[in-house]
């Protein structure tokens, strides 16, 4: 492993002013995204819409560090026979794949689930290192709810976080670790503070323990955030402040970066919540965003699968991208989203 080339790409992923596109939704969800839109979900869709993404040349160059591609994406050429990854890296942006295999039900723990995807990794991630992947992604998912998490799920979801992480570096390619703790419930900030605290600090116990080089990750966390279905909502200043105090207390120095799942946030609160906490300022890692739904959303929406529509949804990726690239400043304003409304 060659630890000094793993912090320079880490470090470029997150470099203030840009953040990173989380494209990299499964067929299935894909599939549920197009629905809400009205488009049939077929291999050819799937990728007119990344290529009109990665065509967003003002989004791309200027806001946009790091692509994470599904699979199938990154095998797909453009309509003109490009490459998708090389139109990522003629944009000056760094091509990522998600490498788990998604969830499955966690044994003898009701509700909880487990990432697989451990099995042939080594051999996966030399394949997409070939094809131009610098940096992967694992996602593990944490659900809150009455009597859950378990420590057993905390235990073994952070367990292969960290077996995927060390194998990520020994092939030369940045880890994305995402323990994801989920919004949907009805708990509040505090809890979700609680929680998240819990699964941070045993994730970096296991990356410890697997011997990962914390200074060649990427950290992408949830934030301190109310359930959705809380009736107590916390403010944008008080996720912030709870944010940035969970991240201060759990997360070492020596990680890069960190760079935000938005998690079913609103596209504006996803936004609003990074600026604010750029305001707090005084931060010891650079924080940017690693937005799926709340940088394409919009886009989706305008885009349609219409291709008299592909400027529209290249303006709306393009304006997304530009709120957020300001937020990992501090300088986002309320005002800029009517103005472009
Ligand atoms: P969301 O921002 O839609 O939560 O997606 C980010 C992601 O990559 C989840 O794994």
């Amino acid at each position: 492993m060659n630890l000094a080339d793993l912090n320079k790409v880490a470090l470029a992923m997150v470099v203030p002013g840009k953040g990173i596109l989380a494209a990299d939704e499964s067929t299935g969800t894909i599939k549920k995204r197009f629905d809400a839109i009205n488009v049939a979900s077929t291999e050819e869709t799937r990728r007119d819409y990344r290529e009109m993404l990665f065509r967003s040349s003002e989004a791309m160059s200027k806001y946009i560090s790091g692509v994470i591609l599904y699979d199938e994406t990154i095998w797909q050429a453009a309509k003109d026979g490009t490459p998708l990854v090389k139109l990522i890296e003629q944009a000056g942006a760094i091509p990522g794949i998600k490498v788990d295999e998604g969830t499955q039900s966690l044994p003898q723990c009701p509700g909880e689930l487990v990432t697989v995807g451990l099995d042939k990794l080594a051999e996966r991630l030399k394949k997409y290192y070939e094809r131009g992947a610098r940096f992967a992604k694992w996602r593990a998912v944490i659900d809150i709810g009455s009597g859950i998490p378990s420590m057993t799920a905390i235990h073994v979801n952070a367990h292969a976080l960290a077996r995927y992480a060390a194998l990520c570096q020994v092939a030369q390619i940045v880890p994305i670790v995402e323990p994801e703790v989920l919004m949907d419930g009805d708990h509040d900030i505090d809890r979700c503070f609680e929680v998240t605290s819990r699964v941070l600090n045993k994730t970096f116990q296991e990356l410890r323990v697997q011997r990962v080089a914390l200074e060649g990750m990427v950290l992408k966390p949830n934030m301190a955030i109310s359930g959705k279905k809380s009736a107590n909502q916390a403010s944008v200043a008080e996720v912030a402040e709870k944010t940035v105090r969970l991240l201060k207390a759990c997360v070492p120095a020596a990680v890069p970066g960190i760079a935000f799942l938005s998690g079913g946030q609103s596209d504006e609160g996803a936004t609003a919540h990074l600026d604010a906490m750029h305001r707090i300022g005084g931060l010891p890692w650079p924080l940017t965003f690693s937005y799926g739904r709340a940088l394409q959303a919009a886009p989706q929406k305008a885009w349609s699968g219409r291709p008299e529509n592909i400027a529209a949804g290249q303006r709306a990726f393009t304006h997304r991208a530009r709120m957020n690239s300001l937020a990992t400043r501090g300088e986002w304003k309320a005002e800029l989203e009517q103005k472009a409304a």
